[in-house]
């Protein structure tokens, strides 16, 4: 890449988690990557203070920011790192406009897939995904061999692996993840593994397997982040320390190498990975996506809205922990599913599937004060 003048980067969500990460390796890649444009949600301040440490002369607030931003000229990259299907409109803008899109916000691809991919079509751009189990997908395919049949993506199990009873579970608790330092909604996804199971929808529709073939597997440790199955019965695993910054640098810098930002793991330090089936009574968001991945149309904007309207709920302590999936799964059954052919749709379903989440935790909320 050095041969190049340095690849422009948008970076949609920079004052999160994923986005302080982005601008840390943009710095440590100084030759072939320049940051030109940032947005935030509401965090002003860190934004600006990000745009004068990067001389940046382009940022804004909210999604109508994001969607234009996505699509500015001189912008090769868009790092795609808000939370939420507020994600989506960028992640469309992008796509049409022909941009590499470094797609870290799930929810984009969940609530809009469809959509998302048509954009690509139309306008030429590509996803590379961010997310570590994706990014270790797109590794571990690329590898030449016997064909891959079906995909397996790895889960820490999150803070309450173990732990039998969850009615209880405090905010606190909930955000206190084992192995991966998140923005707070995933961090709680990944407790009640509906993380995992938005990402089966998004590896769904980045890769094109069907849901019977992509499988789930916890793994504690959080080194293997994934493999695939190959049909003459060998497996093809990727494993990296548990540092996004290693699959934010590979989508920023795709086709081509970078130098690494972190150290590789020793196995003889690590000296166990272990794997186990998950307990599916016990994280029930986990069916609930899948469920809504197989039946398509407007089910999994539904998921994903109800979802994103039940934890921020138990995020405000209105709601305790095992309601989120109860919750989620009330909105899904009264859910009449349509096809989702255009943005508006899919926004559409997105709005009154939050509607209905907010009226039932409200009813919730009464009977329980
Ligand atoms: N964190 C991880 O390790 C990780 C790993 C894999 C995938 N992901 C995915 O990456 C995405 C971001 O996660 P995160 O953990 O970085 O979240 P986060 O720390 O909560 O950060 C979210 C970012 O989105 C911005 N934002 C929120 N609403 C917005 C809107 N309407 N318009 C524009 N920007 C908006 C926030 O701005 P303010 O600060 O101003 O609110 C913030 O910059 C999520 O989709 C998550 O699932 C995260």
């Amino acid at each position: 890449m050095n041969d190049h003048a340095p690849r422009r980067v948008a970076v949609l969500g920079s004052t999160g988690s994923i986005g302080r990460q982005a601008l840390e390796v943009i710095k440590a890649n100084r030759d072939v990557l320049s940051v030109v444009a940032l947005v935030a949600g509401t965090d002003e301040d860190t934004l600006t203070s990000q745009a004068r440490a990067f001389g940046v002369t382009r940022f804004g607030l909210g999604s109508g920011a994001a969607e234009e931003i996505a699509q500015l000229d001189d912008v090769d990259v868009v790092l795609n790192a808000v939370v939420g299907a507020a994600g989506l409109r960028a992640s469309i803008a992008a796509l049409e406009a022909g941009k590499v899109l470094a797609l870290a916000n799930k929810e984009s691809l969940v609530a809009g897939g469809e959509i998302c991919t048509q954009a690509a079509a139309r306008g030429g751009g590509s996803i590379v995904p961010v997310d570590s189990e994706h990014a270790a997908l797109f590794q571990c395919l690329s590898v030449q061999g016997s064909p891959v049949v079906s995909l397996v993506l790895t889960a820490s199990g999150g803070p309450f692996r173990t732990r039998g009873d969850v009615a209880n579970v405090t905010v606190e608790e909930a955000l206190a993840h084992p192995t991966w330092s998140m923005g707070p909604k995933i961090t709680v996804d990944s407790a009640t593994l509906m993380n995992k199971g938005l990402e089966v929808i998004e590896a769904h529709h980045l890769f094109g397997f069907a849901y019977d073939d992509i499988d789930v597997v916890v793994h504690p440790q959080s080194v293997v982040h994934a493999a695939v199955r190959c049909a003459d019965g060998t497996m093809v695993m990727q494993a990296a320390p548990p540092d996004m910054r290693l699959p934010i640098q590979a989508a920023l810098t795709w086709p081509f190498p970078a130098a690494g930002v972190t150290s590789t793991i020793d196995l003889a330090e690590i000296g166990q990975l272990t794997f186990e089936p998950v307990e599916g009574s016990r994280f029930p968001s986990l069916a609930l996506a899948y469920e809504a991945g197989r039946v398509g149309g407007s089910m999994p904007a539904v998921l994903n809205a109800a979802n994103e309207e039940a934890v921020k709920a138990f995020l405000a302590e209105r709601i305790g922990f095992a309601d989120i999936p109860r919750i989620v799964a009330d909105v899904m059954e009264a859910h009449d599913v349509t096809d989702v052919p255009s943005l508006e749709a899919v926004e559409s379903a997105d709005r009154v599937a939050r509607q209905q989440t907010r009226r039932i935790i409200e009813q919730r909320v009464g009977v329980t004060s």
